[in-house]
């Protein structure tokens, strides 16, 4: 059985002396004595129960820290000058910040990870973000309806792409009807929207189904036309 310590842990990180953070252990499970044989262990597969965090290493390390923070309404779990780990669920951390002064910049055509998305579960919460991060001058270079998901694309100040995104699906099989209806064959991007009016139309009271359903592309364009790199 899991169980949390009752008092946590106070420290002041030497990066930000000012904050007092609380760090909660949480105990081990008891595992059997090592004498106790447990029998061969064979070769199988497992599923990750999770996918559980994403590391940067960057050489803007306040700037980014202070990016994550803002956009995903997140707290420090764990920093010093060294790194920070930032929460905003009940994992331990979700975000990792390594301060790197020598990172080379992020080129645009670098190979690696495409972007990182998060989901909200309500496409008001996802609209209402748009307003509070517009509020404080971060705005997305590209918003899209997919079709699965309404979806906003930030880059935090290192040009790491951050996807903040609305799942229009409830269920496995209505995932599997859009695939099926030949959507995706027709158009595999989406189709820009303008997130103003789209609230607009939700403060009118527009069914989100409506709201959220992906209109035809504009005539003449095809999917790459509503790519934004
Ligand atoms: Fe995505």
């Amino acid at each position: 059985m899991i169980s949390k310590r009752s008092a946590p842990l106070a420290f002041r990180s030497t990066a930000y002396p000012e904050v007092e953070y609380e760090w909660h252990m949480v105990d081990h499970i008891p595992q059997p004595k090592a004498s106790e044989p447990r029998g061969p262990l064979h070769a199988a597969a497992f599923r990750p129960s999770k996918l559980a965090h994403v590391v940067l290493r960057t050489a803007r390390f306040g700037e980014t820290r202070r990016w994550y923070l803002t956009v995903l309404d997140a707290e420090v779990a764990f920093e010093n000058q060294d790194v920070a780990f930032l929460r905003y669920d009940d994992e331990h951390h979700r975000i990792g910040i390594i301060n790197a002064p020598d990172a080379s910049p992020l080129g645009r055509d670098s190979a690696g990870v495409e972007h990182v998305s998060f989901t909200f579960d309500k496409l008001e919460e996802l609209l209402a973000t748009y307003l509070r991060l517009k509020q404080q001058g971060i705005v997305p270079y590209w918003p899209i309806i997919h079709g699965p998901t309404v979806s906003l694309y930030y880059r935090d100040p290192n040009g790491v792409k951050v996807e903040l995104q609305y799942d229009v699906f409830r269920t496995r099989e209505e995932v599997d009807a859009f695939f099926a209806a030949g959507n995706y064959l027709e158009n595999f991007m989406g189709v820009i929207f303008d997130p103003d009016e789209m609230i607009r139309r939700f403060e009118s009271g527009e069914p989100l189904e409506s709201l959220t359903k992906r209109p035809p592309l504009p005539p003449g364009l095809g999917p790459w036309d509503m790519h934004r790199p």
